[in-house]
C-alpha cells in the first residue's frame, strides 16, 4: 500500500496527539519502545498440584537505542534464571517506585554492545487471583479431571509469565506445553514439531500472526471438540458438547465469517475455534485467537445469544489484527468490534436487526452512563496516572464507540461510502497497534484523497464531543420497527394498570396482545421497557408484577426461558415488584451463572430486597464464581 501524505488533525485532537504515535502505554512498567521484539517462545509445564505454570520464556530482541536494561512485566511470577544468548546473566525484580496496580518489573542489565540477542527467562507463576483459574475435579461438570483456563486482558498476562505486557508489542509465538491431558492455547497446532515429538504429554503450537501478550491463553481439562463448520470447532466438557454444538447449527459461524470476509478481506487466522468455558468464566466471551472463551450463557437454547460469538469472531479483525496501542484507546478494539458484530447481524438477518441491536445497546449505554463514575465515560480514556484499566471498563467503549462509528458511517453517506474506508483502515493497520489520533488521521486522509466533499463533511464532525467529552453522545436515528411493537405493548400494560386507579385489577380484562412471535431479544426490550416505566412511575408491586406477565401470550416463554438475558429481566421485574415468592428462585439462579454482567447486578438487587438472603446466597455460591467476580460482588454489596 502506498503511503499517503499526512493530513492535519482537527485542532482539538492536534493539541492532544502525542509527538510520537502510537501513544505510549501507561499501563505497564516497561521501556518497550527501546526494543523490537521478534518472537515469543514459551516452553512450560502445567502443574495442577501446585496450581502453577513452570518453565521458560524466550524473546528474540533487538535494541533500538541506548537503553541500559530490558524490562519485563511480572506480577505474581517468580523468576529463577535469566540468560542472554545462552549465558546466565544478572537480573533484579524492581518493586520500588512503581505503581503497584501495574505489578513489578524484571530488570535485566545489558552490555553496551548488545544489539540483537535472545533473552531467556526461567519462571514459575504463583497462584494469582485473576489470571489463572485452576478448578478441582469437583468444580467441573464431568468431575473427571482438573480444569485450567486463563484470562489475560487487559493486564493479567504479567501474572502468568514474564512478558511485554502491552498491546503496543505484538509478536508471533511458539509454544511447547507439557501436560498429561487435552490442552489448547491461543495458537494453531504446530504439526511439524508435533510429528517429531516422542513424548505424548507434550503439545506444540505456533501463532504465526503477531499477537499482544493479552491474547495469550490456555485451556486444559477434560474437553472434547465438535466441528461446526469448515473452519470452526467448538470445545467443551463432553457432557455438554452436543447441546453446545447444536446452538451453532447450519454452519452459522462460517456465515458470520463470510460476512466479514466480504466486507474486509480473507480471514487471516486459518481457523476460528472456541471453548464454552465452565460456569466460573466471568465474561460473555474473550477473543483469544483460535481459542475464544465463551460463557455458558451463550448457549441459551434459542440461538439468540450467539451474537457474542459474532462479536468475538469480529475481534479477529478489530483487536487481534488491528490492536489498540494502549488501554486508553480501548474503544478502537471494542467499538469497532461491536460495529462489525452488527454488520454481521445485518448481513444475516437484514438492516433492521442491526438497528434493533443498536437500540438495545443504546439503552444499555444510557443506563450505565447514568450510574457510573463520569470520568470513565469519555471515549479516549486517561490512564496516565497508572489507573487500573479494569477500573475503567464499562459499556462506554463498546456502545459510545459503536455510535461514533455509526455516526461517521452516516456522515460519509452510508455503508456504500464507508465500506471502502473500513477495508482501507483494516488493511493499513493490519498486524500493528494504533491510537485514536492515527485512526482519525487515516479517516480524514482516506476521504481527502478519494472524495474531497466527504472529507469536508468529516471536518464538521464534533470530535471533541465524541472523543473527549464525558456523558452521552448525540443519539443517532435508528430504525425502530422491531422495537416499536415491544414498546407499545409495555405502554399498554402501564396504561391498563393506571386506568384501574388503585381499584383491584381484573387482569382477565387485559387486552390480549399477541406476543408469541416475539424473539427472546424482543422480550428483552419489552421487559426493559416495563422496568424503565417502573423507574419513572414506581407502579410495580406484588399484586400486579407476576399477574401482569401472566396475561401475555408469551408468559410461559418468559418463565421457562433459559436465555439468561430474558431470565435476568424477568427476575428483575419480580424483585422490583417485591414478589417474595420469587426470591428463593432468583437466589438459586444466581448460583448457576458466573457471568459478571448478571451476577453483579443480581446480588445488588437481591441485597436491596433481602440483605440476609443476599449474604447467605453469596456465602453458599462464592466458591463457584471467579475470584474477580467474588471481589466485585463483595464491593458491590459492602461485604468487607
Ligand atoms: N474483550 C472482551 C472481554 C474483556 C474486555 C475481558 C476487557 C477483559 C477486559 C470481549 O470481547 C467482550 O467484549 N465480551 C463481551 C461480549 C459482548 C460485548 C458480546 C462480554 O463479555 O460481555
Ligand atoms: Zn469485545
Amino acid at each position: 500500500m502506498s503511503k499517503q501524505p499526512l493530513i492535519k488533525l482537527p485542532p482539538v485532537l492536534e493539541k492532544l496527539a502525542p509527538k510520537q504515535s502510537p501513544e505510549l502505554d501507561y499501563s505497564t512498567n516497561l521501556n518497550y519502545r527501546s526494543f523490537f521484539v521478534g518472537l515469543t517462545n514459551l516452553d512450560f509445564a502445567v502443574n495442577f498440584e501446585k496450581k502453577a505454570l513452570i518453565g521458560f520464556v524466550e524473546y528474540e530482541l533487538e535494541r533500538k537505542d541506548d537503553a541500559e536494561a530490558v524490562f519485563l512485566d511480572v506480577t505474581t511470577v517468580s523468576v529463577s534464571s535469566v540468560e542472554i544468548d545462552g549465558k546466565p546473566t544478572q537480573f533484579s525484580i524492581k518493586t520500588e517506585g512503581l505503581n503497584n496496580k501495574l505489578g513489578n518489573a524484571l530488570v535485566v542489565p545489558l552490555q553496551k554492545d548488545t544489539k540483537k540477542f535472545v533473552l531467556k527467562v526461567g519462571f514459575e507463576s504463583l497462584p494469582s487471583l485473576t489470571a489463572l483459574q485452576f478448578l478441582d475435579k469437583a468444580q467441573t461438570d464431568g468431575k473427571k479431571a482438573g480444569y485450567l483456563f486463563s484470562q489475560s486482558e487487559p493486564i493479567h498476562a504479567r501474572l502468568i509469565f514474564p512478558c511485554f505486557d502491552t498491546p503496543g508489542v505484538k509478536t508471533p509465538y511458539k509454544v511447547r506445553v507439557v501436560l498429561p491431558q487435552k490442552t489448547l492455547v491461543s495458537c494453531l497446532p504446530d504439526s511439524e514439531a508435533q510429528e517429531k515429538e516422542t513424548d505424548k504429554n507434550v503439545y506444540h503450537f505456533k501463532q504465526p500472526v503477531p499477537i499482544p501478550a493479552y491474547l495469550f491463553a490456555i485451556v486444559s481439562g477434560d474437553i472434547e471438540g465438535a466441528k461446526i463448520g469448515p473452519r470452526s470447532t467448538i470445545y467443551t466438557e463432553p457432557v455438554g458438547l452436543e447441546r453446545c454444538a447444536a446452538e451453532f447449527k447450519d454452519e452459522v459461524v462460517e456465515k458470520f465469517l463470510g460476512v466479514l470476509e466480504n466486507l474486509l478481506f480473507p480471514y487471516e487466522w486459518s481457523t476460528y475455534d472456541f471453548v464454552v468455558a465452565p460456569m466460573a468464566f466471568p465474561y460473555g466471551g474473550m477473543e483469544n485467537p483460535q481459542l475464544t472463551l465463551a460463557n455458558l450463557t451463550v448457549v441459551s437454547g434459542d440461538g439468540e445469544n450467539i451474537d457474542v460469538i459474532a462479536h468475538e469472531l469480529a475481534h479477529s479483525y478489530s483487536g487481534n489484527l488491528v490492536t489498540n496501542a494502549s488501554w486508553e484507546h480501548f474503544w478502537l478494539n471494542e467499538g469497532w468490534t461491536v460495529y462489525l458484530e452488527r454488520r454481521i447481524l445485518a448481513g444475516l438477518h437484514g438492516e433492521k436487526y442491526r438497528h434493533f441491536s443498536a437500540i438495545i445497546g443504546w439503552q444499555d449505554l444510557e443506563e450505565s452512563i447514568d450510574q457510573m463514575d463520569k470520568k470513565y465515560t469519555k471515549l479516549i480514556q486517561n490512564l496516565k496516572d497508572g489507573s487500573d484499566p479494569d477500573d475503567a471498563f464499562s459499556t462506554v467503549p463498546y456502545e459510545k464507540g459503536f455510535n461514533f462509528l455509526f455516526h461517521l458511517e452516516n456522515v460519509v453517506g452510508g455503508t456504500s461510502e464507508f465500506d471502502p474506508f473500513i477495508r482501507h483502515y483494516f488493511t493499513t493497520f493490519r498486524k500493528t497497534s494504533l491510537d485514536t489520533y492515527q485512526f482519525i488521521e487515516c479517516l480524514l486522509s482516506f476521504y481527502y484523497h478519494t472524495n474531497y466533499s466527504i472529507y469536508e463533511k468529516l471536518l464538521e464532525v464534533d470530535y471533541e464531543t465524541w472523543l473527549l467529552k464525558e456523558g452521552l453522545p448525540p443519539k443517532p436515528q435508528f430504525d425502530t420497527s422491531l422495537v416499536d411493537v415491544c414498546i407499545s405493548l409495555g405502554d399498554k400494560y402501564y396504561s391498563f394498570l393506571k386506568s384501574a386507579n388503585g381499584e383491584p385489577i381484573d387482569f382477565t380484562q387485559f387486552p390480549d396482545l399477541e406476543t408469541s412471535d416475539y424473539s427472546s431479544n424482543q422480550l428483552v426490550v419489552f421487559l426493559d421497557h416495563i422496568l424503565t416505566l417502573h423507574k419513572k412511575h414506581d407502579f410495580l408491586n406484588s399484586d400486579n408484577g407476576r399477574a401482569m406477565l401472566r396475561y401475555i401470550s408469551s408468559y410461559l416463554r418468559i418463565v421457562k426461558n433459559l436465555n439468561a438475558e430474558v431470565r435476568f429481566r424477568m427476575y428483575r421485574l419480580f424483585m422490583l415488584a417485591r414478589e417474595q415468592k420469587e426470591y428463593d428462585s432468583f437466589a438459586e439462579w444466581l448460583g448457576t451463572v458466573g457471568r459478571m454482567k448478571f451476577v453483579r447486578p443480581g446480588y445488588m438487587l437481591l441485597n436491596e430486597c433481602d440483605r440476609k438472603l443476599a449474604i447467605s446466597t453469596f456465602e453458599r455460591f462464592k466458591g463457584r464464581y471467579h475470584p474477580i467476580c467474588v471481589a466485585m460482588v463483595k464491593k458491590d454489596i459492602s461485604l468487607d
